[in-house]
């Protein structure tokens, strides 16, 4: 399952690369804006930082603004994946890209109907948002099971990213379904990496060893 950082600041990622976890990252534009950086220039940096896909979101929303902002996305690095909103022109744009060998993440899925479409227009990945529905009291892990299903029984290829993920539970459950990928905030990633019965058992090590008065190993 690929693991991808859901974050537009570059320290955030740097911090989490260098043992094999962090096979990409993702990008909004609400997080770009955050940042305050020029996208051109900090998505530059991301692909630079991480060996693997880096999603940079278009913000126009007509067919031939979204053409272009996405090539212009695209030029910055191998590595960019275009991503694009799950709208009738998002979707004209992601048939077009495919065609050309362009990768795209399907953005702002809420629904199965949503994700088949993303996957007959050619999308790469599509982005499923389980937090945000269960947010508004939906079930978003059901709908992952059911895109799962539904890609499996027809072999679509595009990848299921897990996305709007709110909880390592979240991130289990996800990989459990079946999900190709998930994008997840720095926090929670860090928070796979936790367990309270880990610590006290490395310090109730630790200590025993101490006791021995070695110092190190010798
Ligand atoms: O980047 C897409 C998605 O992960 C956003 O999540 O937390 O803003 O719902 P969130």
């Amino acid at each position: 399952m690929q693991l991808f950082l859901d974050t537009a600041e570059i320290s955030e990622i740097t911090a989490r690369t260098g043992a094999g976890l962090v096979d990409g990252v993702t990008t909004n534009p609400s997080l770009m804006a955050k940042s305050g950086a020029d996208i051109f220039e900090r998505i530059a940096e991301i692909c630079a930082a991480v060996d693997g896909p880096v999603s940079a979101e278009v913000v126009a929303t007509d067919l031939e603004g979204i053409l272009e902002e996405g090539r212009r996305l695209r030029a910055i690095a191998d590595n960019v994946v275009v991503k694009l909103p799950l709208t009738a022109d998002g979707l004209k744009a992601c048939h077009i890209f495919s065609g050309e060998g362009i990768p795209t993440n399907v953005t702002l899925c809420f629904s199965l109907n949503q994700a088949l479409l993303a996957a007959k227009a050619g999308a790469t990945f599509v982005s499923p948002f389980v937090g945000r529905i269960e947010d508004m009291g939906g079930d978003g892990l059901g709908l992952l099971e059911a895109i799962r299903e539904v890609y499996d029984q027809f072999g679509y290829e595009t990848a299921i990213l897990a996305a709007s993920l709110r909880s390592a539970t979240h991130v289990e459950m996800a990989a459990r379904i079946g999900c190709d990928a998930a994008t997840l905030p720095p926090k929670i990633f860090d928070s796979m990496i936790l367990h309270p019965l880990t610590e006290t058992g490395l310090k109730a090590f630790l200590d025993d060893w101490k006791k021995t008065g070695r110092s190190g190993l010798t």
